[in-house]
């Protein structure tokens, strides 16, 4: 087939070149974006008096048809034309003629393709901040089903002190509402327009980029033409969040898996959330947050590769960048995919309260309250802390928890202790008692749950910002 630029070439493209130089199988996601922005180039174009009228309704007339074979499944992708752009290009023109070829004035396909894939973030940036909302609101649910339950806290996964279990769940609301600020970071540098660098340099027509900007909802549009044609940074950025959001779903994975056991018993899965095994009947797995922790793999290769092709690479566009694509979009699938099966995890969710409060009854963890509520009556800390640890050694020696203690046993490591230390040290009360900023106190929790509920509403503002800036 004659090429869209085969005026300089004497021999056809080798059939193993063409097909390895292709990115059609990939690229023609981009097709709405690529209409889109063709149309309002071809705007633009017989505004500026670069083109007519006439060829500029002939233009927009022939890509809308395309559009709809494309919807309609009847347009037939070409691996012989490369890519979506020259796809696309080559059909209008088979449709229209002559106008067809004056589309591509004053534009190169190196600015096509970074205004098309700037296009197609954004919109994903707006779904993939739905997602989170989402997850989130899941959270805030589950939290409110379980206002009371008491579980073990943990450093080094050993048992700590106790916490709330909505508590432990709201530390992975705000890790979701950092996720959250970082991708707004990325759809800000999306948001502006490359078209019209002209391949590299600019463009003797009189366009005006900033007309196409504001067809295309962009907020800004790139400065410098060479910058405007090699820039990935808005890919890597929207990458680099997508694999610290793929890092926390991966450790709240890790703690769902973990409590899943038979060892913790303290979560079950929904039974059309988890997966049975082939041979061993009573098997119950969770599949689901395990592919979940082994997906956040790829999403950071993604990343790592891009990084590695943009290294190195000389100024303006070279087709290295072609490789951006394959990653970015298994890149969004996979989050997108993993946002929203968390959330239905989330609310099938079975919790074991009598479990997670059963482990906590012998296992030291109302030990620091012990020592606080020596220091509190006027014992220095450091010393307080020895005092609890010798009770504790007394209490695994004789195998007995710390509530078991006679006030005799007590009064023999302190006089300081009398009669309210059992109740200092209820596991209720070590919970209630943290009323700090941030902390497990019950009334702390409902005022951080608060915050939450603002946050959500100001994401959501954001996502309406998102939808004023985007098209579909
Ligand atoms: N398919 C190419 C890509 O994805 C489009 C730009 C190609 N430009 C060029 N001059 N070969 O990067």
């Amino acid at each position: 087939m004659t090429k869209l630029w085969g005026g300089r070439f004497s021999k056809n493209t080798d059939a193993l070149v063409e097909e390895f130089n292709s990115s059609i199988s990939f690229d023609w996601r981009l097709y709405k974006q690529d209409i889109l922005g063709s149309i309002a180039h071809a705007t633009m174009l017989s505004k500026c008096n670069i083109i007519t009228e006439e060829d500029r309704d002939l233009i927009i007339k022939g890509l809308k048809e395309i559009l709809a074979e494309i919807e309609n499944n009847s347009f037939e992708f070409k691996v012989s034309l490369e890519d979506i752009h020259l796809n696309i290009e080559k059909v209008l023109t088979d449709k229209i003629g002559q106008a067809g070829g004056r589309l591509h004035t004053a534009r190169s396909r190196n600015d096509q393709v970074a205004l098309d894939t700037h296009m197609y973030l954004k919109e994903e940036i707006k779904e993939v901040s739905n997602l989170i909302l989402s997850m989130q609101e899941a959270i805030i649910e589950v939290c409110n089903k379980y206002p009371k339950t008491i579980m073990p806290g943990y450093t080094h996964l050993q048992r700590a002190q106790p916490i709330l279990f909505s508590h432990h769940l709201l530390a992975y609301f705000f890790m979701l509402e950092r996720d959250f600020r970082r991708f707004k970071g990325a759809f800000e540098s999306a948001d502006i327009m490359p078209l019209g660098a002209g391949a590299l340099a600019g463009t003797t027509y009189p366009i005006d980029r900033h007309m196409v900007a504001d067809e295309l909802k962009f907020s800004r549009v790139y400065e410098n033409s060479l910058d405007a044609v090699s820039d990935r940074d808005y890919i890597l950025e929207f990458m680099s969040a997508a694999s610290i959001l793929m890092m926390h779903l991966s450790r709240i994975s890790e703690e769902i898996i973990l409590w899943c056991s038979s060892e913790f018993s303290f979560v079950e899965l929904d039974d059309a959330h988890a997966t049975g095994s082939s041979i061993m009947p009573q098997k119950k797995n969770p599949d689901i947050p395990e592919l979940v922790r082994g997906k956040t793999g790829r999403v950071f290769g993604h990343l790592i590769a891009l990084l590695t092709v943009t290294k190195g690479l000389p100024l303006a566009y070279n087709k290295d960048l072609q490789e951006d694509k394959e990653g970015l979009f298994d890149t969004i699938d996979t989050i997108k995919f993993s946002l929203a099966v968390y959330k239905e995890i989330l609310l099938g969710m079975k919790v074991n309260e009598v479990r997670m409060r059963a482990v906590l009854r012998d296992d030291f963890s109302n030990a620091t309250d012990m020592a606080d509520y020596l220091v509190k009556k006027g014992m220095p800390f450091r010393q307080a802390h020895e005092v609890a640890g010798k009770c504790v050694a007394y209490c695994i020696a004789e195998k007995k928890a710390l509530l078991d203690l006679s006030l005799e046993e007590f009064k023999s490591f302190s006089e300081l202790f009398s009669e309210d230390v059992l109740e200092a040290m209820q596991i209720e009360t070590c919970v209630d008692k943290r009323n700090s900023f941030g902390g497990t106190g019950s009334s702390q929790v409902q005022k951080t749950l608060q915050i939450a509920a603002g946050i959500i509403s100001k994401e959501k503002e954001t996502v309406s910002v998102y939808k004023a800036k985007t098209h579909f």
